[in-house]
């Protein structure tokens, strides 16, 4: 009776090992638009934090499907680093580029962006409204979870305002491009976590009292009363915005989060055999951004590609409305 439990013990772990190999090897089941490498053909897409993790496989994804991405990164050095190891995949991967397909290329190009500066990002559009004929697709995807207590240039708690007011000014001063270049999309990366958030507005900048995780959730929910809002005046518009949460996806992301040296191995494990790789975490992204399905859906939020519903919270039009009224005031656009 041992001997059978320990066999099918083996048998249960062989498989389950087996099983997750499998997962992590043969790669994402669902990958968007991937008969049609042309489906983006002719498109800008901007990609905020493009260099790292889902930014970097979003503009992976789109690249393949024919897109001019411009990521829009903060360090100059990693996003080229990042660009170069795009190309060097894509013609690996025997796609489009120079001297093979031509025609269905996508095209990679850098350019500097600090969310947590003002001056950056309005020095960033200005560059891209001089020199971006149109933008099809805003991809609002950079984001910096529980870091300690910082201030952004302009003195904003630092989740707040690169996750939010970044973001913000940025679509803010790229809405007239978005709305020329017409039908165009927005994307907002949110997370699930926005259920544990507030919008506390008697202290946006965390100085009375400062919680690593309350403050992303917060700047989380944030980007989510930020999409309904843009949805409802944007109607009429032509340029749709959704947001959507990724899952739980292997990247970056925890860079803040101090991991005992003993206790690493594992979590690397329990991460690579649960967590989403960052291709599978990218496809909700691609999807918004490139699927003819969603064509003319705006204001909702998205899991797997998947409309999900939202808390009450997320759903309230007063402070999605007050929100959208102290936010131009912190970052300065003057009516
Ligand atoms: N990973 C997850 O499980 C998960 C779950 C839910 C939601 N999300 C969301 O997914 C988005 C992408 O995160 P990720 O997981 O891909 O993490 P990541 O690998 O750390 O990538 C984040 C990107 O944001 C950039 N960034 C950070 N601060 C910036 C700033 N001040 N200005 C411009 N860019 C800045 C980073 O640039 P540097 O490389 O220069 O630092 C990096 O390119 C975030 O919005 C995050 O909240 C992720």
């Amino acid at each position: 009776m041992a001997l059978v439990a320990t066999v099918a013990a083996l048998l249960a772990a062989l498989g389950g090992a087996l099983w997750l190999a499998a997962r992590r090897f043969v790669g994402p089941s669902v990958r968007h638009g991937g008969g049609d490498s042309g489906l983006m053909h002719g498109k800008t897409v901007l990609i905020t934090g493009a260099n790292s993790g889902l930014g970097r496989a979003t503009a992976a994804e789109l690249l393949r499907l024919g897109a001019r991405v411009i990521m829009g990164c903060r360090d100059r050095a990693r996003a080229e680093e990042a660009a170069g190891q795009l190309r060097r995949e894509l013609r690996q991967a025997g796609g489009s580029g120079p001297g093979s397909d031509a025609g269905e290329a996508g095209e990679l190009v850098v350019r500097e962006l600090d969310l947590a500066s003002l001056r950056s990002v309005r020095a960033f559009c200005q560059e891209m409204l001089q020199e971006e004929p149109r933008l099809d697709v805003l991809i609002n995807n950079a984001g910096i979870f529980h870091c300690p207590y910082m201030k952004t240039e302009d003195g904003f708690e630092m989740q707040f305002g690169v996750n939010h007011l970044g973001h913000f000014l940025l679509t803010n001063l790229l809405l007239g491009l978005l709305k020329s270049s017409a039908p165009s999309r927005i994307v907002v990366v949110s997370s699930k976590l926005y259920k544990y958030g507030d919008i506390n507005f008697e202290d946006l900048n965390s100085e009375q009292s400062y919680n690593k995780s309350f403050c992303y959730s917060r700047s989380k929910l944030a980007n989510i009363l930020f999409t309904r809002e843009l949805a409802r005046r944007l109607e009429g518009t032509n340029v749709t915005v959704n947001v959507l949460h990724p899952g739980i996806v292997r990247t970056n992301l925890g860079r803040h989060i101090h991991i005992p040296l003993l206790v690493k191995p594992l979590f690397n494990l329990v991460s690579w055999a649960f967590f989403k790789t960052p291709v599978e975490g990218a496809q909700t992204s691609v999807y918004l951004a490139s699927s003819p399905e969603v064509e003319g859906v705006s204001g909702k939020y998205f899991g797997d590609c998947k409309e999900e519903a939202l808390l009450p919270k997320a759903m309230d039009e007063s402070v999605a409305r007050k929100l959208w009224d102290i936010s131009e005031v912190m970052v300065g656009i003057l009516k």
